[in-house]
């Protein structure tokens, strides 16, 4: 049996992660569980799974919740330092980092510090603090597998390969809900369209993400930290079917592929069980009634972010923080109505352009320019609404 601790439980990737224990219960446990705000989920989970600690965002949330459960041996915590306690955990074995943003780089760098196998989608945290993490997970033995379904990809097709061998990786993207939409048709797109994602079904900030095609761009940098590789080796191709997860071109003119059905249940079964793999009750990929797979370029000129994440990846320092934190201020404006589509990434070139670049070499220092930069994204976006 493993021990396993979800942080993001309530969240799209927590409960996927959650189908795929309970089908694999004869080797899998849940001993902690981190959640945000949704109590009534998070009640549901504790039944259950019957973990041993869970931990909310608030305080209040929490209070409420341990009156409710006195009746059952669970430690309930909050905040930062709960979801950090959840992570680390002794007795787990595996930590699912799926917390949305840098409110999960925290607890994500606390399941490396204590040595523990990761199987990460909080891609926020690779991209702020990849060499941070990286280095703490050298120090510390842990392993981290990648639940981004591409990159769950390029990890399965390095599996047997070297790194000097590789020539470029290639991310691919759905292309989100506007990529047959005229360019000068972007600026009306409505809330509620920019959430239909014609693919996959996800949290409410990722789904945003993938409509602008920042997604990809934060996927970009996370590569580069998750393989070691240079900025150059990294490109991005639009792959309407979603069926081909990422592309792996060696020195020797061969591509390795890797094809799934598009159910993030794969790559999360995959990270739990890595590295072996058990039977998954996903139907089969049937090729023959797909057809076609198709591929093309991105337009950078459509999504103007792609082009920005790529000057960020090749500036690095303080870069990707800023863009990051730019990123989730103007997403949650967004989201709240305050803003029009297209001002998600007008405010986020405008406040990455004036950026001062410099070294983020702790965590002080990224949450340092994090907290700088919500601040000029605010002002900016205050004086457009
Ligand atoms: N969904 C996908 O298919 C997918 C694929 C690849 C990568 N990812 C990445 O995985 C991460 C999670 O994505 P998602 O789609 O699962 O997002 P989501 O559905 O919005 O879930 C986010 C989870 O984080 C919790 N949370 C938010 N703020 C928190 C805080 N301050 N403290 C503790 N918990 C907090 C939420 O709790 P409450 O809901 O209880 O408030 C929820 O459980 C993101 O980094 C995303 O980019 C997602």
């Amino acid at each position: 049996m493993e021990n396993i601790a979800i942080l993001g439980s309530t969240g799209s990737i927590g409960c996927n992660s959650l189908d795929v224990i309970n089908k694999l219960n004869h080797r899998f446990k849940v001993v902690g569980l981190a959640a945000g705000r949704n109590t009534k989920l998070l009640d549901e989970q504790v039944e259950k799974f019957r973990p041993e600690i869970v931990s909310l965002e608030r305080e209040e949330d929490a209070e409420e919740f341990r009156r409710k459960h006195k009746s059952k041996s669970i430690q309930v915590t909050f905040g930062q330092d709960g979801a950090e306690e959840v992570a680390s955990l002794k007795n787990c074995d595996i930590v699912v980092s799926a917390i949305t943003g840098i409110n999960g780089l925290r607890p994500t760098l606390a399941a490396v510090k204590s040595g523990k196998k990761i199987a990460l989608a909080n891609k926020e945290s690779m991209v702020v603090a990849g060499h941070l993490i990286k280095a703490t997970a050298r120090e510390y033995g842990a392993v981290i597998i990648p639940v981004d379904s591409e990159h769950s990809g390029v990890f399965q097709c390095l599996a047997k390969e070297q790194i000097k061998d590789v020539r470029k990786v290639i991310l691919t993207a759905s292309g989100g809900p506007f990529f047959e939409r005229a360019h000068q048709e972007m600026e009306n797109i409505s809330l509620e369209e920019a959430l239909n994602h014609p693919r996959w079904k996800m949290g409410k900030k990722v789904t945003i993400d993938s409509a602008t095609l920042m997604n990809k761009g934060l996927e970009l940098i996370e590569a580069r930290w998750l393989f070691d590789l240079e900025p150059h080796q990294l490109e991005i191709l639009i792959h309407p079917q979603s069926i081909v997860h990422s592309l792996v071109e060696m020195h020797d003119g061969s591509v390795l592929a890797q094809l799934s059905p598009t159910d993030m249940r794969v790559p999360i079964q995959y990270a739990l069980t890595y590295p072996e793999r058990e039977d998954s009750l996903m139907p089969s990929l049937d090729l023959s009634k797909i057809k076609a797979l198709e591929f093309f370029e991105a337009d950078v000129e459509k999504f103007p972010l792609i082009k920005l994440a790529r000057f960020v990846l090749e500036e690095g320092g303080s870069y990707p923080v800023a863009i990051n934190a730019s990123n989730e201020a103007a997403v949650s404006a967004f989201l709240n109505k305050r803003i029009k589509f297209t001002e998600i990434s007008d405010v986020v070139a405008e406040v990455v352009e004036n950026h001062q670049k410099r070294e983020v070499e702790n965590l002080e220092d990224i949450f340092c320019v994090d907290r700088e930069t919500r601040e000029k994204t605010r002002n900016l976006l205050k004086e457009r609404t």
